[in-house]
């Protein structure tokens, strides 16, 4: 048997399982096979491998992404510099992180763009939020990291004025706010300030339409949840893994 799998904390919401098991059923894969892992905490992570030593790679998600790095012998010159790993390749029981969230975001990001150069708010300061940030850049887009934390972001919420969110027309949240089962959850901004100039992109795809997102549409702004996205970096994950 070739294992896969996923690590992290809630896992209830997550379709990578379902996505892989259909990839692997339609591609006759027939000894493969993608696992979820839910761990308390990273500390488990070598328990994990010494109960599952046909583990061929792993994706991992929240809230590890930041705090599986020092259980890895080498990270690639990508996730090191956005400080994330959320692709592991296993080689002869050698642990290398990779970052796929960067092609994922960079495949939802781009098309919706259409060339501009908004200014941006990331919502939230974790992994998600440092893939975000290095497509934003890269593509040369200011932006703003908005954390609960003022030593984790450039500002809070508190500070967000209604102002600041109309000018800022790109809204990225990265937050796991709304995701299944807590549906009603949404960040606290100044919804009002948002119009149809504006594009609300969610990472959290479970549900389809999060309430930040429905906020978005019925003010007339373009919005995408995190689906293509979770797509995009599941496919660059099984490139890696194959490579
Ligand atoms: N579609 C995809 O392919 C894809 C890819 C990656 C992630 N995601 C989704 O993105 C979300 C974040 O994932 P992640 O791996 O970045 O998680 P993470 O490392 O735990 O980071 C999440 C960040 O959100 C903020 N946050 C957490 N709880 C919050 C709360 N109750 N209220 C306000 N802010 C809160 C925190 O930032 P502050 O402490 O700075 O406020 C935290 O650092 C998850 O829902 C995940 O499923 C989707």
């Amino acid at each position: 048997m070739t294992r896969y799998g996923l690590i992290g904390k809630p896992l209830s919401h997550s379709f990578s399982q379902r996505y892989f098991n259909d990839k692997f059923k339609r591609e006759g894969l027939r000894d493969h096979r993608y696992d979820l892992f839910e761990l308390d905490d990273i500390a488990q992570l070598p328990q994990l491998f010494d109960d599952a030593p046909d583990l061929r790679g792993l994706n991992v998600t929240v809230p590890f992404k930041q705090s599986v790095i020092p259980y890895l012998h080498e990270v690639d010159a990508l996730s090191a510099a956005v400080g994330a790993v959320n692709t592991i390749r296993i080689v002869d029981g050698r642990l290398t992180g990779h970052n796929t969230d960067v092609e994922g975001f960079r495949r939802t990001l781009l098309p919706m763009l259409h060339g501009a150069k908004p200014r941006a708010l990331v919502l939230g300061s974790g992994g998600a939020s440092r893939a975000v940030a290095y497509v934003l850049k890269e593509s040369g887009i200011k932006f703003r990291v908005v954390s609960r934390e003022r030593s984790r972001g450039d500002m809070t919420y508190d500070l967000l004025e209604p102002i600041v969110v109309d000018v800022c027309r790109l809204i990225i949240n990265t937050t796991p706010l709304g995701m299944h089962p807590e549906t009603k959850a949404l960040p606290p901004l100044p919804y009002d300030a948002i119009g149809s100039h504006h594009t609300l992109i969610d990472l959290v795809y479970n549900p389809a339409q999060t309430a930040f997102l429905r906020e978005g549409s019925l003010r007339g702004a373009a919005t995408a949840n995190g689906l293509h996205m979770l797509h995009a970096q599941a496919d660059a994950s099984w490139s890696l893994w194959n490579s």
